[in-house]
C-alpha cells in the first residue's frame, strides 16, 4: 500500500482536545522509560521534544529527569494551549518551555543535550526535514529517541489495528488513528531516510505490530 498523506498539523481544537483526553499513558511512559534505559548518562541539560502535542511526554520526561529542562515544539495552537495547561497543572512551568512553531523554524542549533519525538514523522510530507532538524538541534554526540507508527500492508490491516487498539474510542480519534496508519512509513523507508541523511549510527527497531523506534547518538 502506498503512503497516503494526512494534514501536517493537528490544529482543529476538537481534534486536539480528543487527542489530549485519550489515554496514551502506557505508550508515553514506555517511551520515557526507554529514553532513560537507553541513555542513563543523560540526566542534565536541555531535551527538545519535536511535535510535543498536548505535553504528556514533556511532563513525563521532566518528572523522570528532575535535573533536565524540556522544550516542547508544536505548531498547533490548540495543542500548545493544552500543553501549557498540563504543564502548569503538573507544577513544571519552571523547567518545561513550549514553543508554538513549526519544528522546521525552530532556531536552536546544537544547543540541546538530547531530543525526542513521538508520532510526528508520519504527519510530514518531507520526512528528511525532520531528520535534518534532529541533527541540527542537538550537540554532536547527543542521544535521540524517535517513535512512530508503522504503515500496515493494506487499508484492511489498518482498520483491523484501529479496531483492536481503539475499540470504543471517540470517532475522531479512530479516524485520526486510521489516517495516521495510512500516512506512516515502513521500516525500509525509515532505514532509507537514515541512510540518505548519513545518520547511520541510529538504529531502527520494530517494537510491536504498529510502532518503530529509532535511537542512538547523533554525530
Ligand atoms: C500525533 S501528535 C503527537 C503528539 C505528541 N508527540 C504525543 O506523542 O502525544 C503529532 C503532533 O505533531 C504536530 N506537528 C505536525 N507537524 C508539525 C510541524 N511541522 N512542526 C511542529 N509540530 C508539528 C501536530 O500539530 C501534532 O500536535
Amino acid at each position: 500500500m502506498n503512503r497516503l498523506l494526512e494534514p501536517e498539523l493537528m490544529d482543529d481544537p476538537l481534534q486536539a482536545q480528543v487527542y489530549a483526553e485519550a489515554d496514551f499513558s502506557a505508550e508515553n511512559q514506555g517511551f520515557v522509560d526507554r529514553f532513560r534505559e537507553y541513555f542513563p548518562e543523560c540526566t542534565q541539560g536541555l531535551i527538545v521534544d519535536l511535535g510535543c502535542g498536548p505535553g504528556d511526554i514533556p511532563v513525563r520526561l521532566a518528572r523522570a529527569l528532575p535535573d533536565c529542562r524540556i522544550t516542547g515544539v508544536d505548531a498547533s495552537r490548540p495543542m500548545i494551549d493544552l500543553a501549557e495547561s498540563a504543564i502548569r497543572q503538573a507544577g513544571l512551568s519552571d523547567r518545561v518551555t513550549l514553543r508554538c512553531e513549526r519544528f522546521q523554524d525552530f532556531a536552536g542549533v546544537h544547543q540541546a543535550d538530547g531530543a525526542v519525538s513521538n508520532s510526528l514523522l508520519h504527519h510530514l510530507p518531507n520526512p528528511l526535514q525532520f531528520w535534518h532538524k534532529l541533527r541540527m538541534v542537538v550537540k554532536p554526540g547527543s542521544p535521540v529517541l524517535v517513535m512512530d507508527l508503522l504503515r500496515p500492508e493494506s487499508p484492511e490491516a489498518a482498520q483491523a489495528i484501529v479496531d483492536q487498539y481503539a475499540a470504543g474510542a471517540p470517532d475522531i480519534l479512530r479516524r485520526d488513528f486510521y489516517n495516521s496508519l495510512l500516512a506512516a512509513f515502513t521500516e525500509d523507508e525509515i532505514a532509507a531516510q537514515l541512510a540518505h541523511m548519513n545518520l547511520t549510527r541510529l538504529l531502527i527497531d520494530v517494537i510491536d505490530d504498529r510502532h518503530w523506534v529509532v535511537e542512538g547518538l547523533v554525530h
